[in-house]
């Protein structure tokens, strides 16, 4: 067969079955993203004869003799860009830069009709880090990018040209030769023991290279979630168990010469189950007698916390308006467009290689270090460039398999998450159930904040005490009241395991917290403005009443009063009304304090080389995901050292090039890594200095910065929505959304406002549409997109 790809013409046979999207990467067309192989994100659009289509639902064989144009063959000549991309470069409408190339596609085949109406034409395209505001600027032909330099500018992404031209090089577009397929078997029962497992079938099929069982699993356990001090998560995970905690743990692993041979392979695997008893919520967990997720430990609550200050008890009595009631916030998917993925090898020397979608490539090598009993040094782990996280790669969840699979078969293994394995065996949000009972004086004054969690940690404990810990610190800090009370608890069910995602807890209870103190001032006859107003902390106040060590967090700035009054002025003078009678209309509000940073140590190291032609090599291990890291430590340097963000290279995220670094999550990559660049960078500029005379010689320069986190900052957010409700369909439509954020001092104001959008558009999903289901048998029910 022939086709015509990007303006050339290939000779070459798709398989039968094959579908045009992977036929196309292997054709070496790596901007062609896979996102869901469901027809649902768009991360795979490409032309087929002009018309925009998602690859991986059409057969290969139906493009022969038809004019496919990827996004490698979008521009009209070799160095040139296409209008639409030149526009999604000018507007920084990506962040992670993995839906990029899909939605370009998109956007390009779109005619003005269909322009000026963008959530209709943009259906079948997903992105989940920018909440598509940026892409509608760049449909418009607005820019958000500056190019004076300098810190507080909206400087670009060093990697946008790359990233709008689909060659950014992600997670698995770099393919070792020889490489291996890795399929994984999951428990059907969400609790069970394996009695006896039979691979002798799928062993002798053709194409397998290895089945791996738990008899093969290193007898380590770990957790998978990943900290500085790996002791704050429980270590209760192996790399292949006997015990099945939850429907969708992993049974076996096939390893094979090809996806579908590996996928033929655990078809064949022949497994006795012992079906136990299983928990599915909290509340069955707790009950006495109730069934041991973890049978080696007491209960299944696997983390606490108590905290009080005053006597809450009696103020509640005291008050003039009491109000209490349980708030239940749901699962949900991180959703990042690019799933877990990762690629290992054995390297010249024989040291294991991981290129793995990972926020944490250090805090990853050590843990595989530790796994397999091997010195750090013979380790490496790379991030490319990583198609989102939010938290949810914070964690290890494929790396250990394929570690396994690359030391037990000594070749190139890669094992690609399916969007369906995203949804029901990966990590979520932690489902909670938040009682808050406050009480007032009747001119709106708190006199006690009682509030009780219970979060549902699901299978095995990764970030379930960090997630406690944090979800109860600042939410309860945010007012100042002299009577305090928090009681945490989280639950192990057999359900798949919750785990890190933006906000890190707070989303939850910042809901139930916010949705109280509406009811309370409903009851008070106070708008819910002028309520916080009276209650909020302000500088001098002590914010944590449930920290060990409180004065570990500072005011880097005090906005909140400002925050405030912007939104509600905005809401007030807001034109928007219902569009019709049918329709009520209403405003909603929301505060939450944030304090960035893990408290128990974050450590993140810089080092700066002035090159020979007057240009930088800065190099971090903080990763870069969509979070704007990259171009933010290039601005820092830059400022410091005179010269303009383009002329600082940045190499990241790679434990063999760069120095050690915890990883990028809550905040740190720029607060924590940032700091450890301005140092070096300082530094550097300093030696630059004393060298400065006719003889300088800059080539051997060299400077290396520290930062350990401390002390920590707290950031203030507020936002209002008016809101129109169908009276009959419940339909709700959002008429005005107003976010103002007290972020301290904003480095690059495009990359902070895209993040507030990007989390506003997640918040509206939380709210709205989102929701992990577990069925009555424990399975995820809801295991697609659509
Ligand atoms: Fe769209 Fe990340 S930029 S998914």
């Amino acid at each position: 067969m022939s086709f015509l790809v990007d303006g050339t013409v290939h000779g070459a046979e798709p398989r039968p079955g094959q579908c045009l999207r992977t036929f196309l990467r292997e054709l070496g067309r790596l901007g062609v993203k896979k996102g869901c192989d469901a027809g649902d994100c768009g991360a795979c659009t490409v032309h087929v004869d002009g018309e925009p289509v998602h690859s991986c639902l059409v057969p290969a064989f139906r493009a022969a003799g038809r004019t496919v144009t990827t996004i490698a063959g979008l521009a009209p000549a070799p160095g040139e860009l296409h209008p639409v991309q030149r526009a999604f470069l000018e507007a920084g409408a990506f962040q992670c830069g993995f839906c990029t190339p899909g939605m370009i596609m998109t956007v390009a085949a779109l005619d003005q009709a269909q322009r000026a109406d963008l959530p209709r034409a943009l259906k079948g395209s997903l992105c989940r880090c920018t909440g598509y505001a940026s892409i509608a600027d760049a449909v418009a032909g607005r820019s958000r990018i500056e190019r004076e330099p300098g810190i507080g500018r909206s400087a670009p992404a060093p990697a946008g040209p790359d990233v709008v031209a689909g060659a950014a090089r992600f997670t698995l577009d770099e393919v070792p030769p020889g490489l291996l397929h890795m399929k994984v078997l999951r428990s059907p029962h969400a609790s069970a023991e394996i009695v006896a497992v039979d691979v002798a079938a799928a062993a002798a099929l053709p194409g397998i290279v290895a089945v791996l069982t738990h008899a093969d699993s290193p007898p380590h356990l770990f957790s998978t979630g990943r900290h500085e001090h790996p002791a704050d998560d429980p270590p209760d995970t192996r790399v292949l168990d006997r015990v099945l905690r939850f429907a969708g743990q992993r049974v076996a692993a096939v390893v094979a010469e090809s996806e579908a041979a590996a996928e033929a392979g655990c078809r064949a695997i022949a497994v006795t189950y012992r079906v136990l008893p299983a928990v599915l919520t909290p509340e069955e967990a707790t009950r006495p007698g109730a069934p041991l997720v973890h049978p080696d430990r007491a209960g299944n609550v696997v983390a606490e916390l108590h905290g009080h200050i005053g006597d809450v008890a009696a103020a509640l009595a005291g008050a003039d308006v009491v109000h209490e009631a349980t708030y239940r916030s749901q699962r949900v998917q991180h959703a990042h467009l690019e799933t877990h993925a990762a690629t290992g090898w054995l390297d010249a020397d024989g040291r294991l290689v991981v290129r793995t979608a990972t926020q944490v490539p250090f805090l990853t090598r050590d843990a595989l270090a530790r796994l397999f009993d091997l010195s750090p040094d013979r380790v490496r782990v790379v991030a490319g460039r990583v198609g989102g996280g939010f938290g949810g790669k914070q964690e290890m969840l494929t790396e250990d398999l394929v570690a396994l699979a690359v030391l037990r078969t000594g070749r190139p293994v890669r094992w690609e998450l399916t969007r369906r394995e995203q949804f029901t065996a990966t990590t979520s949000r932690h489902a909670m159930a938040v009682t808050v009972a406050l009480g007032a004086a009747r001119d709106g004054t708190l006199a006690a904040i009682r509030m009780r969690v219970v979060s549902d940690t699901g299978a095995y404990g990764n970030h379930a005490p960090g997630v406690l810990h944090h979800g109860t610190n600042e939410v309860i800090g945010l007012y100042r009241c002299p009577n305090k009370q928090v009681d945490g608890y989280a639950v192990h069910t057999n359900t798949m395991p919750a785990g890190a995602f933006r906000g890190y807890g707070l989303s939850q209870t910042i809901f139930a917290m916010e949705s109280a103190m509406d009811e309370l001032a409903r009851k008070l006859g106070l708008s819910p403005f002028e309520l916080r107003r009276r209650n909020v902390v302000r500088p001098g106040d002590d914010m944590v009443s449930t920290s060990s060590s409180p004065h570990d967090v500072v005011f880097g700035s005090y906005g909140l009063d400002q925050c405030l009054a912007l939104v509600e002025e905005r809401l007030a003078g807001a034109a928007e009304a219902a569009p019709s009678p049918d329709w009520l209309v209403g405003d909603g509000m929301a505060s939450a304090m944030i304090d960035t940073i893990p408290p128990r140590g974050h450590r993140a190291e810089s080092r700066i080389r002035a090159l020979p032609d007057g240009r930088y090599e800065l190099r971090v291990g903080t990763a870069e995901f969509g979070n704007g890291a990259t171009t933010t430590h290039a601005q820092i340097a830059a400022a410091v050292l005179g010269t303009s963000p383009d002329r600082v290279t940045v190499l990241q995220s790679d434990t063999d090039a760069t120095a050690y670094d915890t990883g990028a999550y809550g905040s740190t990559g720029i607060v924590v890594a940032g700091t450890a660049t301005l140092r070096a960078a300082t530094e550097l500029a300093r030696m630059i200095a004393e060298r400065a005379g006719p003889d300088r010689e800059l080539p051997a320069l060299e400077a290396l910065g520290h930062a350990d986190g401390s002390p920590r900052s707290v950031a203030f957010n507020v936002h209002g929505f008016r809101v129109a409700v169908h009276r009959r369909t419940g339909e709700i439509r959002i008429l005005r959304s107003i976010h103002a954020a007290d972020a301290g001092r904003v480095m690059n104001p495009a990359q902070c406002r895209g993040q507030v959008e990007g989390g506003v558009a997640q918040a509206i999903g939380a709210a709205l549409y989102e929701d992990l289901r577990i069925g009555p048998d424990g399975r995820v029910e809801t295991d697609a997109f659509r």
